[in-house]
């Protein structure tokens, strides 16, 4: 048979990406990442736009050169069209529309959230892919869902988050703690040396198999008040034991909606993605729950969790096998469920 080549497009939130595929494999997975948002503390969305503009190209040409293919060679252009911040999604989308148009190959649009969960079947030495049906559990700094995957394009969601996102969870109280954006990270690696059990945050009532994060913020700011009255050196020197605490609550509360969603289900196959799944925490908790439970978990590699349009691109070569293209009147979608 063959070969299909795949250039995709990722511009939903604040990385430029883009990746050439062949078939089910990575030839390139270029990411430039914008680290003007770090002085703001989060994301500032017509700051992001105008850095795609100026990426989006340079981007393109590395992928195409790391992958040493022409243009010429390509089949098809996948891009994101959703969900993400909408003058982002259009620099990737009006670029995808008209280089499909200059090459006169076919476009296929791609929903980001879906992509995050069949980055799982990017083939590579070693890795494992899940079989239907199995859970996703997509973690970021956008979104928390939980999704009942039952073929490539055939998902449910099952729960999400009413408020703020995990990703946005950790951020926030890393915020709280002085510690740059994006905190996430800075958090894992503090936890790291830290006692889990030091203090207590509540854990949010939420019905079903949603999440609620908001409630964690606001606790931890209060916290933090609190104890900074009695000594001012608190966070300093508590750094350690805090982040520990607040990351095993984050952790206790997507463990114990997917532990519902098993038992809701019956399906013991769960999948992570997003870019929280670099969470040593919840690594280790699906770990624990292999052997406790009996799961199968699945936890990609950590250039697959960040965004990146590798993911984007396993989605295209999915739908161009299913012959489902899209055309020039397509356009970008900010809400976009799967
Ligand atoms: O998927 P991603 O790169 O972009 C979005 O679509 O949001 O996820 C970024 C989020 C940020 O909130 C960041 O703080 C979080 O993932 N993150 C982490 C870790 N690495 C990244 N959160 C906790 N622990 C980590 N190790
Ligand atoms: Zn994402």
């Amino acid at each position: 048979k063959e070969n299909i080549y795949i250039l995709a497009i990722e511009s939903s939130c604040d990385d430029t990406s883009a990746a050439v595929m062949c078939n089910t494999t990575r030839l390139s997975n270029v990411v430039a990442t914008q680290k003007i948002h770090e002085e703001y503390g989060g994301v500032v969305p017509e700051l992001a736009s105008r850095a795609h503009q100026q990426n989006i190209v340079p981007v393109v040409h590395q992928a195409l050169d790391k992958a040493n293919i022409d243009k010429k060679q390509l089949s098809a252009i996948a891009f994101t069209r959703g969900p993400g911040l909408m003058g982002s999604l259009l620099v990737g989308t009006s670029f995808a529309k008209s280089m499909a148009l200059g090459l006169q190959i076919p476009l296929i649009e791609v929903n980001h959230m879906q992509a995050h969960i069949l980055a799982h079947f990017i083939e590579e030495e070693g890795s494992e892919s899940p079989s239907f049906p199995f859970l996703a559990l997509t973690i970021s700094g956008g979104h928390t869902q939980v999704v009942l995957v039952k073929d490539y394009l055939d998902m449910e969601v099952l729960g999400e988050t009413l408020d703020d996102a995990v990703g946005e969870a950790f951020d926030k109280s890393a915020k709280i703690l002085g510690l740059p954006y994006p905190g996430g990270p800075l958090v894992d690696k503090y936890a790291r040396l830290g006692n889990p059990d030091a203090f207590q945050f509540p854990k949010p009532k939420v019905e079903g198999l949603n999440f609620s994060f908001s409630g964690l913020k606001t606790s931890v700011l209060y916290f933090i008040q609190r104890e900074r009255k009695k000594d001012p050196d608190f966070v300093e020197t508590h750094l350690n034991d805090i982040c520990a605490s607040i990351q095993k609550t984050i952790v206790n509360i997507l463990m114990d909606k997917l532990k519902a969603a098993v038992k809701q289900t019956g399906i013991t196959q769960v999948a992570i993605g997003g870019g929280v799944s670099a969470n040593s925490g919840i690594r280790k908790a699906l770990q624990e729950a292999e052997e406790d439970y009996g799961w199968k978990t699945y936890i990609p590699k950590f250039e697959y969790c960040t965004d990146n349009a590798a993911m984007i691109g396993i989605v295209g070569y999915l739908k161009y096998r299913m012959g489902d293209f899209s055309d020039q009147s397509i356009t970008a979608r900010a809400r976009y469920v799967i």
